[in-house]
């Protein structure tokens, strides 16, 4: 018998030597008690979170906790059915309005997760004969709806306007074509050049996606991604998002202005072989998403926290992912996944939380501190990070 196991043995040898340096398992914390956005329980001590996507602090947020209270006691625990069976309740409707006035779009589709959200348009949209272009750094959701879907792929450099453009020209010009494309990239922060690259995916009449999972909430007048800050929104057919990022609970969406787009719940494989999401997580979502349109001076604080600690990061000698911060992540490179585990490891005896991010999930083979600000960190707290950093850096021999 083939030990089907055995293609694994790599990644468990890798991870057995790292362990064997007697560094704590990174991959296995646990959350004792959540205190805020913004502070935990972790190993029996009070430690600030800087490794949530909890961009925009609404898991605790009262309104939304009431919401999701009242869903729970008037409609159950779960719809357990599927959005086009038994599966829609009111709730996912209102979940769903909300979502059409946040991004001011003709029609909103809710699924389980983003991940579904990315699986799903994808293979749904793009099928035998068509093409779907993508950064090479794209999420895993997206390369695995086009693993689910038919159609050829065709990846292109990094945020590379020119390379994208080239691979359109390259194509057959009467064939079907999704470019996708993300708003900010999760592992390093860093923002895509939206507007030319959707410029150059029109002239090669491509349809355009762009995932906003880390800007939805945060960037843009009205918190509607990284293609409505570039003035683009109008032109980007189908939005993917997911509420478990700025709207602070767990699901996913894909808002369009397609004329056709509501027969994706008929045919969009993600959507209708899975249950729906429960009433008390589509009304938690429904209330933050419009408590986000009126976030103005959230985002505000947001970008002055991400400025402050990209500077004070980049002051105190660490190495950033991002020349200037473009983002609520601010990336930390470290030289290898040893050292970046013991800062790691470091920072959080110090009473601080990050995420510790590793190939195949990063770029360039890198290991990455990645550091992820929520807007209800105060100043005080943001000044308190960089503390920890300093301290924890110069134990680990990151920093002199
Ligand atoms: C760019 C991007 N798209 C989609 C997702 C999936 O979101 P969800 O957590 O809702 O499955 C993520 C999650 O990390 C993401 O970073």
């Amino acid at each position: 018998m083939t030990d089907l196991f055995s293609k694994f043995d790599p990644l468990i040898q890798q991870r057995e030597t790292l362990l064997a340096t007697g560094v704590t398992d990174p991959y296995n914390l646990v959350m004792e008690k959540v205190i805020s956005p913004t502070v935990a329980i972790c190993n029996g001590r009070e430690t600030i979170l800087l490794g949530t996507y909890n961009y925009m602090g609404m898991t605790f947020d009262e309104d939304v906790i009431a919401a999701g209270k009242d869903a729970l006691d008037k409609f159950g625990s779960g719809t357990t059915g599927s959005r086009v069976l038994n599966g829609t309740y009111q709730g996912h409707k209102e979940c769903e309005e909300a979502l059409k006035e946040f991004y001011a779009m003709d029609h909103a589709m809710v699924f389980s997760t983003g991940y579904q959200a990315n699986l799903g348009i994808i293979s749904t949209i793009a099928g035998k004969g068509d093409y779907v272009i993508l950064d090479i750094d794209s999420h895993a959701s997206i390369y695995d709806g086009c693993k689910m879907g038919d159609a050829e792929i065709v990846a292109f450099r990094h945020n590379d306007v020119d390379a994208l453009e080239k691979r359109l020209k390259r194509l057959p010009a009467d064939a079907g074509k999704l470019v996708v494309l993300e708003g900010v990239y999760s592992m390093l922060g860093d923002v895509a050049p939206l507007k030319e690259m959707i410029r150059v995916s029109k002239e090669a009449g491509a349809m355009v996606l762009v995932d906003e999972a880390h800007s939805m909430g945060f960037i843009g007048e009205n918190g509607r991604g990284v293609a409505e800050a570039q003035g683009v929104l109008d032109d980007v057919d189908f939005v993917i998002g997911t509420f478990s990022k700025s709207v602070g609970t767990v699901g996913g969406f894909c808002v369009s202005n397609h004329p056709k787009f509501e027969i994706m719940r008929l045919v969009c494989r993600p959507y209708v072989f899975t249950a729906s999401l429960p009433p008390s997580v589509v009304a938690t979502a429904a209330t933050s998403i419009r408590k986000l349109m009126h976030g103005s001076n959230k985002r505000a604080h947001l970008w002055e926290n991400s400025k402050v600690l990209h500077k004070g990061l980049r002051d105190l000698g660490f190495q950033l992912g991002t020349d200037e911060p473009q983002s609520a992540i601010i990336a930390v490179i470290m030289p290898d996944l040893e050292q970046g585990a013991m800062m790691w490891e470091a920072l959080l005896e110090e009473g601080l939380y990050v995420n510790l991010a590793r190939p195949p999930a990063t770029p360039a083979g890198m290991t990455l501190l990645r550091c992820s600000l929520c807007a209800e960190h105060s100043i005080d707290q943001v000044g308190e990070i960089l503390g920890r950093f300093e301290r924890a850096g110069k134990r680990v021999g990151i920093i002199g």
